[in-house]
């Protein structure tokens, strides 16, 4: 207590002493130095001098016409009264103040992280008032917010404490713009509010032509002389794309194709007719393989054959480093990679109702059917476990750990935490169709409740957006968005820039900062998601260089069929697949590595940027 009082008045005391110090050397200046600036004495050819005169100047200019303006400025005020908003929109606002936007989102935690790193232009939010007895109940301060503030003759917008501002406020209305700053935003934008019956949504015009009529999408961008027409919340005025347009029954170019709508129909039967099973089914697995953790968690994870080595490197990263991997459950959508999960000894449910087969037939008509496929799967897998009341960690296969996460999901002291219902991995994306979460979706928490279980069902009938949309990410964001402000959701993307728990392909790719200290062994980093690479050899490779591979060779592209025996696993796959070691290997010395690798190709040969460079 003592301590903390005398580090207070520490700080006044220094606050102090430098405006003193910063004041009177000033006004000396200018008493002692006015009678002495005679031609005679002065050097006026010195550089030193001539900037003394020029701020010389400047200071009795604002001398000067400071009170005059402040003179005008309080004559305008007695005349019109001076309050910033008229009687006519005071049913919007009769009052404004700014507030630091920190400030605020360190009290205010919407789960939304930062966009980019906070810019000179983004450092204030704005708080508008629509009633009298929303104001600051401080008089000064109130006078402030409906009348601007005097600053050097001008009037501006007053700023305050984020809890002075709102303390008379009974309830709060949030709106996220996007950042001047942004490539997205360099053309005008304007916003307009009124009041009316209220709604919670942002209704977005464009200068655009009508897209319906417009079938070419360079006819469809921006075009200033066109009138504004109302657009979806996800249209790109830069490309002509409105990237969440509506899935349709029919195919768009041939009518006897069954479209996106028709084709999710078709999945949600199977499901539906098949669920009740499948729960129960499931709930035996689980408690047969104790695959529940003692504090009610399941680690999901869904995979294919074309996947299935990442997989098992996570498997085997996860035994050869000694983490607990008891409470995964695998949904393999193949006999393939059922077989692979199993003889690496984790509990696995392969659904064959909803997975097994896919006639060649309708694979040519649904276009991209595993895509499609392990879409579906992520949304499936999810949506049964929440389904039987557990917490869920998902996770996509390219991942591997160097913590537990589950460790830090659990942790009952972090009370903080413990208010969201989903946590998600920063994507690291600025897109608008992943705004304003930029959750990546391919690494999450879930606690059960019914908002969650609620989440993944609505999910699962949304599954033709995802078809459509090609965007198992882009369509659960939108989903987060609409139940966090339908249900109360709430959400938690861990900001890239304040937390280095858990990094991604941003990191990987861009944020060598979090890559070093990963490497130096100075991180916080639970893990490491090699998101942001579309390519599965180039996952591999980065995996080898950090030091995170740990599945032999034969083991790869489905070589483990030598210890398969008639569709079952002779012997466990761990003490054949899983090195006991990473296995390194360095591949691009422009890509972060755990050791040095001077010889290795560029994968970027443009950029010439050399990892250990910049390493120590
Ligand atoms: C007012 O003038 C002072 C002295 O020139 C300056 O330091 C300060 O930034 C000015 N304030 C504003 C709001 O412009
Ligand atoms: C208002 O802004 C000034 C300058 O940015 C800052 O020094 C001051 O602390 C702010 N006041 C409050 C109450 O936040
Ligand atoms: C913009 O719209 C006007 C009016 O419809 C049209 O004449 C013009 O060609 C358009 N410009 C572009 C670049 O599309
Ligand atoms: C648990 O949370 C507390 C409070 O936030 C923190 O001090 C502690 O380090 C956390 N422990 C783990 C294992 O994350």
């Amino acid at each position: 207590m003592t301590s903390r009082i005398s580090c207070v008045s520490l700080v006044l005391i220094s606050a102090a002493s430098f405006y003193s110090g910063y004041i009177s050397p000033l006004n000396d200046d200018l008493i002692n130095t006015t009678p002495s600036t005679s031609c005679a004495t002065l050097d006026e050819s010195s550089p030193e001098v001539r900037q003394r005169i020029a701020t010389r100047v400047d200071e009795e200019l604002r001398r000067l016409s400071g009170p005059f303006i402040k003179k005008k400025q309080s004559q305008l005020k007695s005349t019109s009264d001076g309050e910033i908003f008229p009687k006519s929109a005071s049913g919007v606002a009769l009052g404004i103040l700014r507030v630091s936007k920190a400030e605020f989102l360190r009290g205010f935690d919407f789960g939304v992280p930062n966009k980019h790193k906070p810019n000179e232009n983004d450092i204030d939010a704005l708080i508008l008032y629509n009633n009298p007895s929303a104001l600051p109940s401080e008089i000064t301060l109130k006078n402030d917010a409906t009348h601007g503030k005097l600053e050097n003759g001008s009037r501006v917008i007053a700023n305050a404490s984020v809890s002075v501002a709102l303390a008379s406020c009974d309830t709060l209305n949030i709106i996220f713009l996007p950042l001047q700053n942004s490539p997205r935003n360099s053309f005008p934008e304007c916003y307009v509010m009124m009041s009316d019956f209220e709604s919670y949504h942002i209704n977005r015009w464009m200068r655009v032509p009508n897209f319906a009529t417009t079938p070419k999408k360079n006819d469809r961008v921006l075009n200033h002389s066109l009138p504004l027409r109302h657009v979806g919340r996800i249209t790109l005025a830069t490309k002509g794309v409105d990237e969440l347009d509506v899935p349709v029954l029919w195919d768009d170019f041939d009518d006897r194709k069954k479209g996106f709508l028709f084709q999710h129909f078709d999945a949600v039967r199977t499901y539906l007719e098949n669920v009740d099973s499948v729960l129960k089914d499931l709930k035996k697995l689980l408690h047969e393989r104790k695959v529940v953790r003692s504090d009610n968690t399941v680690i999901v994870m869904t995979v294919n054959n074309g996947q299935s080595e990442l997989l098992s490197n996570f498997i085997c990263s996860a035994r050869r480093r000694g983490l607990d991997i008891g409470s995964l459950l695998v949904f393999p959508t193949d006999i393939e990679s059922k077989i692979l999960a199993d003889g690496l000894g984790v509990a696995t449910y392969y659904d064959e109702k909803n997975f097994g087969r896919l006639p060649s037939a309708e694979a040519k008509i649904y276009g991209d059917p595993i895509f499609c496929q392990m879409m579906f799967a992520k949304i499936l897998s999810v949506a049964y476990v929440s389904l039987l009341g557990h917490d869920i960690l998902f996770q996509d296969v390219d991942i591997v750990w160097y913590k537990n996460p589950l460790d830090f999901f659990h942790n009952t002291t972090n009370k903080d935490l413990q208010q969201f219902d989903i946590l998600f991995q920063h994507d690291g994306s600025a897109h608008l169709r992943y705004n304003p979460f930029s959750a990546n979706s391919g690494f999450y928490y879930v606690r059960s409740n019914k908002r969650t279980q609620y989440l993944f069902t609505s999910f699962l009938y949304h599954g033709a957006l995802v078809r459509k949309t090609k965007s198992h990410q882009h369509v659960l964001i939108q989903l987060l968005l609409e139940h966090t402000s339908m249900f109360g959701l709430k959400v938690k993307v861990f900001d890239k820039f304040e937390t280095d728990m858990f990094p991604g392909g941003f990191h990987y790719h861009q944020n060598w900062d979090t890559m070093r200290a990963i490497i130096r062994g100075e991180s916080n980093a639970y893990l490491i998601h090699m998101s942001w690479t579309e390519n599965k050899v180039n996952k591999l490779l980065f995996l080898r260089q950090m030091g995170d591979w740990y599945v032999n060779d034969e083991c790869i592209d489905n070589n483990f069929g030598q210890y398969v025996n008639g569709g079952t696993v002779t012997d466990g796959l761990v003490d054949q697949c899983c090195a006991m070691e990473p296995l390194f290997s360095c591949h691009y010395r422009d890509k972060p590595s755990i050791k040095p690798c001077p010889d290795a190709p560029l994968i970027d040969p443009k950029k010439k940027r050399n990892f250990w460079d910049v390493m120590s």
